[in-house]
């Protein structure tokens, strides 16, 4: 018989809230929310909040809110949130000098509690934490994934569906690239139902759309005051879903290039197809020479972060906290 999988959640904030919540609604396995020590109390207490949300609903996963990386011994998949997010006004690249250090304290305390397992990277900015979570931690290549393509897509999804009055259901899109503000929307992928997005919209709508999604996060950003939480962690579990469940999902994640549409040691977005192996495969996609052109313009925008990320005076670790 199996034994139940465990689901280990760095950071317990906004979005780590949410994908425990989801992760118990779908029965996916037990969960560790772990956060700082000085939240680790604020972790306890969002995990009771769960369990007897369980319990009202007839749920049986364990939650543990936790400060401790010995709780996530073992855990099947890790889903990455630790870090600060955006506020107004501020770019994703304006998270380095805070961001990159915690996701390589992450790293050295997975690489010792769980190496076997996938991991979601969720932090921004995005590309980068990916990069220097493989990277430090030593975790094969096709086990760390970042999460932003299947979000952005839902975006460019949800704002097609809305123009065309069709349902959201019916709309295929894919958007590669790095998660920036120069994210390539691939209009060319894009029909719903089979049926190419240019049929039913014109070229002006479909620029405004590619507009809008690009600035998504944004958009929410300024309304709310902080990052999005529940489309991103909602995304962040259909991956670790198609892991989990061997479910070959083809979806657009950032993931490690070694050659494929041209670029190599870099993490941006592509589109990759998920299971028990982790990133099975990479899939390259025919693109038009102006999408070829706004993909190596967002590569080498991840590449600047990459090695701006690599520099010192980014090395030490902001809170000393090791195990
Ligand atoms: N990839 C995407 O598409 C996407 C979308 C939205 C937000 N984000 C990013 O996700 C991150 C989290 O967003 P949020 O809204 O949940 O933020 P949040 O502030 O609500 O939660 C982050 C949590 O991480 C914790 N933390 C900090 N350092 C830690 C460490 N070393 N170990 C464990 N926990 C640690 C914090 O204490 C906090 O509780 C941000 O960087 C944000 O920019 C990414």
């Amino acid at each position: 018989m199996s034994k139940r999988k465990k689901i280990a959640l760095i950071g317990a904030g906004n979005i780590g809230g949410e994908l425990a919540a989801l992760c118990c609604s779908k029965q996916l396995g037990d969960v560790v929310l772990l956060d700082i020590p000085d939240k680790a109390d604020f972790a306890r207490g969002k995990a009771l909040d769960l369990e007897q949300d369980g319990a009202v609903r007839g749920l049986d996963a364990c939650v543990t809110g936790t400060s401790s990386w010995d709780d996530c011994t073992g855990a099947d998949v890790v889903i990455v949130t630790a870090g600060i997010p955006r506020k107004p006004g501020q770019s994703r690249d304006d998270l380095i000098a805070v961001n990159v250090p915690i996701i390589r304290e992450v790293a050295d305390n997975a690489a010792r509690s769980c190496p076997e397992a996938f991991f979601i990277v969720i932090s921004n900015p995005l590309d980068v934490m990916v990069h220097e979570m493989q990277s430090r931690g030593g975790f094969p290549k096709n086990k760390v994934v970042g999460m932003a393509g299947v979000l952005d897509a839902a975006r460019f999804q949800l704002f097609i569906a809305r123009a065309a009055c069709v349902s959201v259901k019916d709309v295929r899109a894919m958007v590669l690239g790095g998660h920036g503000d120069d994210m390539v929307p691939i209009v060319s992928a894009t029909t719903v139902n089979g049926v190419p997005v240019a049929q039913l919209l014109d070229a002006a709508t479909i620029r405004a759309i590619v507009l809008r999604t690009r600035n998504g996060g944004a958009e929410v950003l300024r309304l709310m005051g902080t990052s999005a939480y529940y489309a991103p962690a909602s995304s962040a579990i259909a991956m670790a879903e198609a892991y989990l469940l061997d479910q070959k999902r083809l979806l657009p994640c950032s993931a490690f290039l070694g050659g494929e549409y041209g670029y190599r040691d870099l993490c941006m977005g592509v589109p990759v197809v998920i299971g028990a192996g982790g990133v099975e495969r990479i899939v390259e996609i025919p693109l038009t020479d102006e999408e070829k052109a706004m993909l190596k313009r967002s590569a080498e925008s991840v590449r600047a972060v990459v090695s701006t990320a690599a520099q010192s005076p980014y090395r030490a670790s902001p809170s000393g906290f090791l195990r």
